[in-house]
C-alpha cells in the first residue's frame, strides 16, 4: 500500500482512539513502559498500539523504533519506521492544541517519507525525498526572511543553562516555544516559523525524521549546532541538538550560536 495513504488510515485509528482521551486525566495516567527509557501515559500507550497494530496488519515496514517501546520488528520485507505517537504530550493533555503524530519511512539509512498529522486541527504535512513537501496536499516552501532582527523563531535551550540561546533570542523578532518539535519542524517547512532551534540534546529520531524530511524538502536547512550534517541514531536514547531554518538564515544563526 502507497505509505501516504497508509499513514492516512493509521492516522485515522490514533485519533479514534487518542482523541476521548485528550485533555482528560485518565489520559494522563502512567502506564507500564514498553521499554526502559520512557515514561508512558495512557494516552501515548493507546496511539502506540493503534500504529503498532496498522503497521503489523499492513506490514509495512521490517523494523519499528518508536518513542514508547523502543525498537520492535513488524515482519514487513524491508524499511524501518521512526514513529512518536503523540508528539507534544503535555500539550494535548493540558488543553493546549499543538500536538501530533509523527512517522518517517527509510531505507539503507536514509529517511525517504515522511508524515506529521497536527493532531489538534487535522493538518497533514507530507514529504517525499526529492519530491517536495506538501501541506493538505499543497506544495509549501519556507520563508524568505533573511534578516534575524525579522524573524520568527522556536528556540530552546538547556533547562538551567538557557545562555546557549540567549544571544540569538535577543537578536529574533519573535521568540515562539510551542512544545512539539515534529510540528514545529513542519512550520519551518511551511514558512510559519523562519528557524527551529534545539540546544537541550534531548531530540532523538522518533522526534525529527519526519519534520526534518518536511523541512528540507520544502526548501529549509537542518544540521547539527555548528553548522555540520546531522545524523540520529537509530534509536531512543540518544538525544541530538538541531538548527533547522528557512536556508538564508541559516548561517547567521550558527555564528550567534558560536
Ligand atoms: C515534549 C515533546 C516536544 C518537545 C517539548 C517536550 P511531551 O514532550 O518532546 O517535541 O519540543 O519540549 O516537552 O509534551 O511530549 O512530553
Ligand atoms: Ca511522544
Amino acid at each position: 500500500m502507497e505509505f501516504e495513504a497508509a499513514c492516512r488510515e493509521i492516522a485515522a485509528a490514533v485519533e479514534e482512539v487518542a482523541l476521548p482521551l485528550v485533555n482528560t486525566l485518565e489520559g494522563a495516567e502512567l502506564v507500564e513502559p514498553r521499554s526502559v527509557h520512557s515514561e508512558t501515559k495512557l494516552l501515548d500507550q493507546v496511539a502506540e498500539e493503534a500504529v503498532i497494530e496498522c503497521l503489523k496488519s499492513r506490514q509495512l515496514c521490517r523494523t519499528l523504533v518508536s518513542e514508547e517501546c523502543g525498537r520492535i520488528e513488524i515482519g514487513g520485507e524491508r524499511g524501518t519506521i521512526f514513529l512518536d505517537p503523540i508528539d507534544g504530550t503535555f500539550n494535548a493533555l493540558n488543553g493546549i492544541p499543538f500536538y501530533a503524530l509523527s512517522i518517517a519511512y527509510a531505507e539503507e539509512g536514509r529517511v525517504i517519507r515522511g508524515f506529521v498529522r497536527d493532531l489538534a486541527n487535522g493538518e497533514t504535512f507530507f514529504a517525499e525525498r526529492g519530491k517536495g513537501a506538501f501541506l493538505d496536499g499543497v506544495p509549501i516552501r519556507t520563508s524568505i526572511t533573511h534578516q534575524l532582527d525579522q524573524s520568527a523563531m522556536s528556540i530552546y535551550g538547556r533547562k538551567f543553562d538557557p545562555g546557549n540561546v540567549m544571544a540569538l533570542g535577543r537578536t529574533v523578532r519573535r521568540w515562539r516555544l510551542l512544545g512539539a518539535s515534529a510540528l514545529e519542524l513542519c512550520y519551518v517547512g511551511a514558512g510559519r516559523l523562519d528557524g527551529f532551534i534545539d540546544l537541550r540534546g534531548t531530540l532523538r529520531v522518533t522526534d525529527a525524521a519526519a519534520g526534518m524530511l518536511v523541512c528540507t524538502e520544502a526548501g529549509g536547512v537542518v544540521s547539527d549546532r555548528n553548522g555540520f550534517d546531522l545524523t540520529f541514531p537509530e534509536e531512543v536514547r540518544i538525544g541530538r541538538c538541531l538548527v533547522a531554518t528557512n536556508g538564508p538564515l541559516h548561517r547567521k544563526v550558527i555564528e550567534y550560536l558560536r
